[in-house]
């Protein structure tokens, strides 16, 4: 994996836009410092001019978080520029992030500005946010609803101006990978090898992780990702899933140190109180849950059976069996010798037999002290578990550490 694709996290600009969503001040710095930890390229901090808090969050950040490049939004406005200047003022590597719709949508509607006006606006802001700084960033917001030979106006004009890179923000999540992969491909054509080409995308379709893997491939060089997805309506794409999709199908480099994104994530969905839904990969509590026996039993067997990527791999504590009616007899076996029990083929038939009776008339999952009574009621009290666990006859077979009970 020669190529290395930056990784450009706005958890605390577009991600702080989740409905419902404040983030203070002083857990922004928190979260930035974990950020830099996880090894993004760039935080966004904020957008300075919206509120004082947003501005002092930015400034905290830019002056704590150092070998890190930290962004400040603006609108095409020279407030927002100068605004977003000073709030990086002690950064170490700071960039301005100047976004204007460019669609007709936008700008028929939105901004009631017509294309001329819009070009203009354009080279006059990054060329201000340039004189603040030496990296801007232009965002064609709405780009992939912007008629192509206009979008090609604007980013010219960006590029002329001074603009270092070009977002290409898929706002309203419309686009399908081989779409916006394309457009990736074209626009990076276009601008050459001097200007970064970035991807950012919306999740309204559930294509957000899979297009800015296509943007990736596509040429992109920096893609924008927020915390467990968080952001407007159906979010953003998450970093924790491109990261570990470009890791573990070696599409590129991306910097981030995946062991951290379990506890990141939780770290964000604590101070967001957005909680993560269960079935979400790679930091979901079940992404590595299994409950049917055919499962569980593979899972013991060698976990590659039904697990691509490894929990351990991204600091998941390890696989988790759910204890129902479907489960099999090898997790029932593997829980009784977690206990330091050695069971006879006949004593786990009479255990299983028993657990299922339970399993059938429980209302949800049986846990780990339900089923440990129900083996000691068909076996008798445990050994002492600590002193010696059965041998395992295979090496590819989970340790009995590595299996949870939910
Ligand atoms: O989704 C979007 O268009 C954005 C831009 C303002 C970068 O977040
Ligand atoms: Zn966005």
């Amino acid at each position: 994996m020669s190529r290395t694709v930056r990784i450009f996290d706005t958890t605390l600009r577009d991600g702080e836009q989740t409905p419902g969503v404040h983030i203070t001040p002083d857990q922004k710095v928190a979260i930035a410092h974990r950020l830099k930890a996880i090894g993004v390229a760039t935080i966004e901090a904020g957008f300075p001019i919206s509120s004082p808090g947003d501005r002092d969050a930015v400034a905290r950040i830019a002056r704590e978080v150092r070998s890190c490049e930290i962004a400040a939004m603006a609108r095409c406005v020279a407030q927002d520029i100068d605004a977003a200047a000073d709030a990086l003022r002690d950064a170490e590597r700071p960039v301005i992030h100047v976004f204007l719709g460019t669609s007709d949508i936008h700008l028929t509607k939105k901004l009631r500005l017509d294309r001329a006006g819009a070009v203009r606006a354009i080279r006059e802001c990054v060329a201000r946010a340039r004189r603040h700084v030496a990296d801007v960033q232009f965002s064609a917001e709405d780009a992939t609803r912007t008629e192509r030979p206009f979008l090609r106006q604007c980013i010219a004009a960006a590029v002329e101006s001074g603009a270092t890179r070009i977002n290409l923000p898929d706002t309203v999540g419309c686009m399908l990978p081989r779409e916006y992969g394309e457009m990736i491909r074209d626009v990076v054509r276009f601008v050459g090898p001097h200007v970064i080409v970035s991807a950012h995308c919306h999740n309204d379709m559930g294509m957000a992780t899979a297009n800015t893997v296509a943007a990736v491939e596509g040429g992109a060089r920096q893609v924008e990702v927020t915390v467990n997805g968080i952001g407007e309506r159906a979010g953003n794409a998450a970093l924790e899933e491109v990261a570990v999709a470009m890791a573990m199908k070696r599409i590129a480099e991306s910097g981030v140190d995946v062991q951290q994104v379990t506890a990141l994530s939780a770290h964000v969905a604590e101070v967001t109180r957005v909680p993560v839904q269960p079935n979400r990969a790679v930091v979901g509590a079940n992404a590595f849950a299994h409950s049917s026996g055919i499962h569980q039993d593979g899972i013991l067997k060698d976990p590659s059976t039904y697990e691509f990527v490894p929990p351990a791999m991204v600091g998941a504590p390890g696989h988790r069996f759910v204890m129902t009616s479907r489960s099999g007899r090898g997790a029932v076996a593997h829980h009784a010798a977690r206990m330091g029990y050695r069971l006879t083929d006949a004593q786990v038939d009479e255990v299983y037999r028993a657990f299922i009776e339970v399993a059938a008339y429980s209302d949800g999952a049986v846990d780990a002290d339900e089923l440990a009574r129900v083996i000691g009621a068909a076996c008798g009290p445990p050994p002492n578990p600590t002193q010696e666990l059965p041998p395992r006859d295979d090496p590819k077979r989970c340790r009995f550490e590595e299996v949870m009970l939910l």
